[in-house]
């Protein structure tokens, strides 16, 4: 039986992640030296990121190249307007970069209630008012400034050709499209009067026709040729801010202009023989993958190895450890500029096998006395790409749920973000997810909103083992630790760990697993048995790299429009050639 699934979680979180890794040439094992590979979520992407190496660019160049190409060709999470997280590996250096969208100054904890302080359905989901402070361009800028070797201009390039000569619409693309006018064009939502323009511009993105989307092509040209200004200043941002004027939005010229990402620095910890590194807050991503995958090897020790994949127990015992992640992100995890997240504590090995301790492996707990422990179709897109050098990025990207705000600015081309919902917008409301938010996670002014994102390196030895991450909304932290699991725990090939069916529990609702089609029957029945409610959906969009002895393998998940590809490339760089 199907329950209770947000409806985000078919529909919407379009989350563009990207994650490309590069390993530098000191971390690099030789066999690997020259071998390049990247795993995207559409085949442009994939085309321009692999050429970019080719060209002799490193794994930065081949990423801010994806990030604009998908703000043309993904247009459900890929954008210029939305924000992200990128985990970056590069000569030795691990860094994240923070593009993650903010409130508007003028934002205020409430916003979305009514006068009986009850939520208006839509208003943090759609429209102007749903808009956080876009982080990308300034993300791509930052980025580019500190790792990039090739000229900016040549890599927003291939973005402006796509844009002005349109490309092929995919057949998924052009459903999903028809399936987003519809539901605007429905009653249900048109009753209440949030004004959205995304059918004038995307009723005309027919399966297998070229699109072309011309004033998306010029509000490229502009950020090609004056940098991050080309976006936050000037026409672009005069643009926005007319568009706010106009419809009662938020955003105002100096929160485009106030924007910056942060450089943080990213969650590290070991784990058996190798070192994690991902997303620190405001992702609540890291800490939850830390805290399952250490739980599953606790319980996994107490039983003695007895958790088969996708057994009863496997479900179950997982099932258990995502209501304890999901109670601590509820309670702990916001903006670390805001609150005090206590990330130490959150990972303390102490702490997280107590909190494993008290899994019973054979029975359901009781959802609500699982209480945070010391004293977020989830659209969004993901890539990752390793160089001919070792240098590793993961990247996730969003506008939140597909086609962001469902807004494109007049003028501009390009779809705005709907962050806001990822605010808790009232305590003990759930999200477009079905996660719940506490104080740590309220609306204020410039503050970044909780995010699930997760791009995410594996290390062995310094160099990159396996680079993983995924859309979804709060299932991508699933998405993320099973595909880890699947490689590492269960010896599968990169194709079956991304393909393998994958199941998701987060609290609440209460004992309830959303899985893929694909579990045993048997396994389902005895789940139902045990108290579990099953709601089928295909959640998550894989893309991974795994290194082998001789080469990396890659792939993204068949479900989606993705591309996987491991190539061999030069190893003098572009710079030293001087082609640019
Ligand atoms: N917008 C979904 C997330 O950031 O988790």
């Amino acid at each position: 039986m199907l329950r209770t699934v947000p409806a985000a979680l078919f529909s919407s979180c379009f989350i563009a992640i990207f994650s490309f890794f590069i390993s530098v040439a000191n971390a690099n094992p030789k066999s690997l030296e020259g071998i390049a590979a990247v795993a995207m979520p559409d085949g442009y992407s994939a085309d321009v990121a692999s050429k970019i190496l080719k060209d002799g660019g490193n794994a930065i160049d081949a990423a801010i190249a994806a990030q604009f190409v998908l703000a043309v060709t993904f247009p459900e999470a890929g954008n210029i307007a939305g924000g992200g997280f990128m985990l970056i590996k590069k000569d030795g250096e691990h860094t994240f970069l923070d593009y993650r969208e903010t409130a508007p100054a003028d934002a205020s904890r409430d916003m979305y209630l009514n006068e009986d302080g009850k939520v208006i359905d839509n208003l943090s989901l759609y429209g102007v008012l749903s808009v956080g402070v876009p982080g990308t361009v300034d993300g791509m800028w930052q980025l580019h400034e500190k790792y990039a070797t090739l000229p900016w201009s040549e890599l927003v390039k291939p973005a402006i050709d796509l844009a002005e000569s349109g490309f092929v619409v995919h057949p998924k693309l052009a459903k999903s499209i028809e399936k987003k006018i519809a539901k605007l064009n429905a009653e249900e939502f048109k009753s209440q009067n949030i004004w959205v323009n995304f059918a004038d511009y995307f009723q005309e993105a027919e399966s297998e026709v070229v699109f072309k989307q011309p004033e998306l092509a010029e509000t490229l040209k502009r950020i090609a040729e004056q940098g991050r200004k080309g976006f936050y200043e000037g026409e672009t941002a005069k643009l926005i801010v007319a568009l706010m004027k106009d419809k009662e939005g938020l955003i105002s010229a100096s929160d485009l202009q106030n924007y910056r990402a942060q450089w943080r620095t990213p969650l590290q910890t070991a784990w058996r023989d190798m070192t994690i590194l991902t997303a620190p807050p405001p992702s609540s991503g890291g800490v939850a993958i830390t805290q399952w995958l250490n739980m599953f090897d606790l319980t996994k020790e107490r039983l003695e190895g007895d958790l088969e994949h996708n057994s009863t127990r496997y479900v179950h015992v997982l099932a258990e450890a995502g209501k304890r992640v999901f109670a601590d992100r509820a309670k702990y995890l916001g903006d670390p500029d805001f609150v005090d997240v206590p990330v130490p504590e959150l990972t303390d090995s102490e702490y997280i096998a107590r909190r494993a301790g008290d899994i019973n492996v054979n029975e359901i707990s009781n959802t609500e006395k699982v209480i945070p422990g010391l004293s977020e179709s989830m659209d969004t897109t993901h890539f990752s790409i390793v160089d001919q050098w070792g240098n590793a990025v993961s990247n996730t990207t969003t506008l939140n749920i597909s086609y962001g705000s469902a807004v494109v600015v007049p003028g501009g081309g390009f779809l705005l973000n709907d962050e806001m919902d990822d605010f808790s917008i009232k305590e003990g409301v759930a999200n477009t997810y079905g996660a719940l938010g506490g104080v740590a996670n309220e609306i204020q002014p410039n503050k970044r909103m909780l995010s699930s994102m997760t791009p995410t390196i594996l290390l062995k030895d310094n160099a990159v083992k396996l680079i993983t991450g995924s859309p979804g909304g709060t299932t991508i932290i699933t998405s993320v630790y099973q595909s880890i699991l699947n490689v590492t725990e269960f010896g599968m090939s990169v194709e079956d760990a991304v393909d393998t069916p994958r199941f998701h529990h987060q609290l609440y609702p209460e004992n309830t697993i959303w899985h893929h089609p694909g579990i045993e029957q048997e396994t389902l029945d005895d789940l139902t048995a045990m108290g579990y409610e099953l709601g089928e959906f295909p959640f998550g969009d894989l893309h991974m790299i795994v290194a082998g002895d001789q080469t990396y393998d890659a792939a993204s998940q068949a479900s989606g429009r993705g591309k996987a590809i491991v190539f061999d490339a030069p190893t003098i760089s572009a710079k030293q050639n001087n082609e640019y």
